[in-house]
Order: C-alpha cells, then structure tokens, then sequence
C-alpha cells in the first residue's frame, strides 16, 4: 500500500476572518496527514461524526510530552507535563483533577456570578465611554474582563491580581523561554499556596480555592492544586478574550449580521452559539490525540502510536451544518463542537457563554454606531499564544 501524501497543516488566510485556505480542501477529503509546524506529522480529521468519535473514544489518549504535534515551531516553551495538568491525563488520573473542579463549576455557581460579571463590564464600557472615541476593544473590555472574572471565581488574594496574569501571559506566550513561567510560577505558587492553607483552616469554600484546598477526596498534593488553579487562568482567560475581540471584529464587518443581532438582542443566546461555532473554525490547529491501537476512523485506518488532531472545521461540516462555512446569527441553531466533545469537553463552558452573551449584548446595546476604526484586513492578529486573535480592535462611535 502507497503510503498517504502528506502536506503542511494549512495556516495562511486569505482574511483574517476566514479559515486557512487548504483547510476547505482537507474537509472535502475529510481527513489528511499533515505536517504542523514543529515538524511532527498527524492525521488531520475534519467531519463532524469522525472528530467526535476521535475525541471521545478511549482508545485515543491525551497523553502529550512535548513530543506530540504543536503550533509552537520550537521546544523553547514551557513543558506541558506539570503535575495537575489534566488536559493530558487519561482516565482515572484525568477524573481525579477534573472532579474537584468539576463539583466547583457547577452551573449555579457560574449564574450566582451573572450580576458580578455584568457589573464587571459595566464598568469597562463606562470607562471606555467616558474616555471617548476611538477605543482599542481588546485592552477596553476583551482582556481584562475574563480575567477579573476568573480571578474572582478562584478568590485571587486582593493585590495580587497583576502577578496572576503576568504568570498565565508568561505561560500561554508561544515563544516566552521556559525560564520566565518558571520564575513567575514560584512567586505565585507562593501567594496561593498561603491563599488556600487559611482557607482550609477556615473551612472556607466561599471561592474555588476554597473548594480545592478543602477537597479531601482527590488527594492532591499542592503543586497539582497550584497548577489546577493557573491553568484554570491560562485556559479561561485568552481564548474568553480572544474570541470576544473576533466576535466584535466578526459583527462590525458584517453589518447585515449585526443588524439581526440589533433587530431581536434577546436571541444574544442564539447569536453567541452561532458565532462560537464561526469563530473556532478559523483557527488552524485542532485538538490532538494519539492512537494506543490500530482503529478505524471513518474512510481511514489509524495505526498505533499516529497521532491525530481533530479540526475545528468540522463545524462547517454541510452533514451536521447545512449553511457551512456560511455566518447567519438568524438561523436555525445547530451543534458544535467549539468546546470539544467527550471526557476533555471544555469545563469553562457555561462560564465562557455567560461572559460572551454580557459583553456582546452590552458592548452592543450601549454602543449602537460602533464601527471599526481600520479595516480587520489591516490589523495584526497574534500568533503567538495558543487561541488565535486580534492584537487590537480600534473602534468608533
Ligand atoms: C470561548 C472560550 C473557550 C473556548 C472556545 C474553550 C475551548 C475548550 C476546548 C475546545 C477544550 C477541550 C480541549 C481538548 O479536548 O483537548 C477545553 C478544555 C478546557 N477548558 Fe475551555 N474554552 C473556553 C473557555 C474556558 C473557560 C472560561 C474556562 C475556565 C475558567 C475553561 C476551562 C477549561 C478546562 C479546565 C479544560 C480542560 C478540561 C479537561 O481536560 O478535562 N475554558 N476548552
């Protein structure tokens, strides 16, 4: 047998509001090997059934130790084998770090937040207003926002807030040296691990530090209980903001769009879902595993040990999505998988779509002329952290 061509994981768009151009090729196929951009060659699957078969079948592991396919071209980056970091541990490893969190992010805790987080917005909209036009919306109300919230939700300590997201930027930065996380991470490790020792001699479980220092179940240690509380950060924050500023960008370019959203913005539910389901399809990479044994993924056989990663373009997949690859904020909902699928599916979800709907409906109803001060075309978008985004949204009103 010929073994299958392979080609480099498609990365280049034609605008910056689309997908890369190649990936529409891969989805006709429905699967590819591909090479990413630190040389390691993976399958590449793109139908909505094949993506979630993958992600949720146990015969795929998560199990990565930097030697797995990455968007990083180098290994100068922090190791992603830190103690507590559930994203790659399998089975019951996995359960034990994510239960914990689990029990503390249910839904009635992210909606007692509702008020807080409005509050929270409110108050950026009115600084950005009081401070007149033009406006960057990323450094207004995308960045800080999901992290003030996150940091509330955990029970940062009060000063040290600045300290958290140098550390999470130190982390998420594709190309920071390993060194600068490190010497952040210790400082920090510092601050929380007193943090959570008064709260557990307090029985205070008012916050999710609370919630994780007082947890005797899991028996974890406290660099896994460090490290659960940074990557709740790191994971919570970039790609929150990330997609907040390339919502705005996706509305204010497409003026019909955002008029649906202006006719009826209690659908901000429905338009949020749709836009989440638009906006993850435009990033490059995918969510990766590797195979334990031989197993049939659709048209193709993955052997054990190959690695393959699970594109985001599956939800421009005409099988599930009968529009593609097409935005209508005015049509009928249809699944996604924008926070995953199977035992990895996201854990920030419901907390993700709350922010998202308060600041698109505020930003929006506060703001009806918002426009966009230089073309999206024209601005830079960062490559360099793990959710792709704009570096700025410059806008008027
Ligand atoms: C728009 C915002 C967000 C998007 C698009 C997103 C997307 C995702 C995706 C696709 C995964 C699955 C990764 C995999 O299977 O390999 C994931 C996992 C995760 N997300 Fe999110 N996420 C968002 C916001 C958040 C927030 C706000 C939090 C928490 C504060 C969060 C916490 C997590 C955690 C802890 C995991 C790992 C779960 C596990 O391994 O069991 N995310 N996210």
């Amino acid at each position: 047998m010929t073994e299958p061509a392979v080609c480099p994981l498609p990365t280049t768009r034609t605008h910056p509001l689309k997908a890369p151009t190649g990936l529409a090729d891969i989805a006709a196929a429905g699967a590819r090997r591909v090479t990413f951009p630190n040389g390691v060659e993976s399958w590449l699957f793109t139908r909505y059934a094949d993506v979630r078969m993958m992600l949720s079948d146990r015969r795929f592991t998560a199990w990565k130790d930097g030697d797995g396919p990455e968007m990083r071209p180098d290994e100068s980056v922090v190791g992603i084998d830190r103690p507590g970091n559930m994203i790659i541990r399998d089975g019951a490893e996995h359960l034990r770090l994510r239960r914990p969190l689990a029990r503390a992010f249910v839904v009635k805790r992210i909606e007692a937040m509702r008020p807080r987080i409005q509050e929270i917005v409110d108050q950026h909209l009115d600084a950005m207003e009081r401070a007149g036009a033009p406006a960057d919306l990323m450094s207004a109300l995308c960045l800080p926002v999901p992290s003030l919230v996150i940091a509330e939700l955990l029970g940062v300590p009060d000063g040290h807030l600045d300290l958290f997201q140098r550390t999470a930027k130190a982390m998420f930065g594709l190309f920071n040296p390993a060194s600068e996380y490190e010497e952040l991470s210790v400082e920090l490790g510092a601050v929380i691990h007193e943090e959570m020792e008064r709260k557990r001699a307090a029985g205070d479980v008012g916050d999710l530090l609370g919630v994780l220092a007082n947890d005797t179940e899991s028996n974890l240690d406290v660099e896994e209980l460090l490290n659960l509380a940074i990557g709740l950060l790191v994971a919570g924050h970039e790609t929150t903001s990330n997609f907040m500023g390339l919502f705005a960008l996706t509305l204010l370019e497409n003026p019909e769009q955002l008029e649906l959203l202006h006719q009826d913005v209690s659908r901000v539910d429905a338009v949020v879902e749709e836009l989440l389901r638009f906006t993850i399809t435009i990033g490059a990479g995918g969510l990766v595993r590797r195979a334990t044994e031989d197993v049939q993924v659709g048209d193709v056989l993955v052997r054990e040990g190959e690695w393959v990663a699970a594109s985001m373009y599956a939800n421009f997949d005409e099988a599930m999505c009968p529009r593609g690859a097409a935005l209508d904020l005015g049509g009928e909902q249809v699944p996604h998988v924008a926070f995953g699928f199977g035992p990895h599916q996201c854990l920030g979800q419901h907390l993700a779509r709350v922010e998202l709907q308060i600041m698109v409906r505020s930003l929006f109803t506060r703001f009806p002329a918002l426009k966009l001060a230089e073309p999206a075309a024209d601005l830079p978008y960062r490559t360099d952290t793990l959710t792709y985004g704009p570096a700025r949204v410059p806008v008027v009103w």
